[in-house]
């Protein structure tokens, strides 16, 4: 399939990245991991792919700005555009040998993310969407599920590890959610949760207590995908709240409608 130049770039960083993944995937007990804070783990894995991401992306576009979760803010000449990364979104599952990770990259162009790639090194399915021109995995479109009622739904959910997020929410949110659909699923990386909704496996998704890199790409996945993403009070203020409900139109409704009574 032919891809834009920019998709291009961000395919070859994430494959590139993604050889270091799985060589740390496969040797998981000899990693050294460290804690930001309480099961808050990063691992040399994070680091490396990180710093692949970043040699790759600037010599491709030099100048444009990088976030990155573990190195921070790395600042361009060119101040209209900046990569925002998590190298290794699902930490927590890589680190117990759970193949659900991905790899995220998005680019932002005068604040409008106009690109995103989501890439799952253990399964090597592989996300991708440019503003305008659709979403896909490995080649294929794919579209948003079309059910219309939560008790046929399948979502997905976050459960804050310990010391992350407000955990009174998050049982009171996901216990009203319980009554109200078919399946509630916390398979654990955000960035896939994302993709997944874009690809119609799960209905719809909320989270609470996300950093930007953990949804940049997976909201315009889900948009090009013909899907709806909001904050979790319904604004358009993912990144600045950090919170998401995704799904198609009714179901992101109907996610809302249900944990604002919670
Ligand atoms: C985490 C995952 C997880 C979500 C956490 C994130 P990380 O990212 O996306 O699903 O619940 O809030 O921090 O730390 O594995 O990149
Ligand atoms: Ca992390
Ligand atoms: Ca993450
Ligand atoms: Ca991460």
């Amino acid at each position: 399939m032919h891809h834009s130049a920019l998709l291009n770039v961000m395919i070859a960083a994430a494959r590139k990245a993604a050889r270091s993944l799985k060589r740390d995937f496969g040797e998981v007990e000899n990693l050294q991991v460290s804690l930001k804070g309480p099961a808050n783990f990063v691992t040399a894995a994070d680091r490396r792919a990180e710093e692949t991401l970043y040699a790759e992306l600037s010599k491709a576009r030099p100048g444009y700005g990088f976030l990155g979760e573990e190195g921070g803010v790395r600042e361009g000449d060119d101040k209209t555009h900046r990569w925002i990364v998590d190298p290794l979104d699902g930490t927590t599952n890589f680190l117990h040998g759970i193949p659900q990770f991905a790899i995220s990259i998005a680019l932002e162009r005068e604040g409008a993310i106009v690109a995103g790639l989501v890439y799952n090194p253990a399964t090597e399915e592989l996300f991708i969407a440019e503003k305008g021109k659709g979403a896909f995995l490995n080649d294929r479109r794919i579209r948003v599920g079309g059910r219309k009622q939560l008790r046929e739904a399948v979502l997905a959910c976050g459960l804050a590890h310990i010391g992350h997020g407000d955990h009174a929410v998050v049982k009171r949110e996901t216990g009203a959610m319980l009554g109200e659909v078919a399946g509630l699923r916390r398979l654990g990386a955000a960035a896939l949760d994302l993709a997944w909704v874009a690809a119609g496996r799960f209905d719809g998704y909320w989270e609470r207590s996300l950093s930007p890199w953990d949804v940049a790409a997976g909201i315009i996945l889900v948009r090009e995908a013909g899907g709806y993403v909001s904050d979790c009070e319904g604004a358009d203020e993912m990144l600045a709240k950090g919170s998401v409900a995704a799904g198609n139109e009714t179901i992101r409704k109907e996610i809302i409608r249900v944990i604002k009574s919670a």
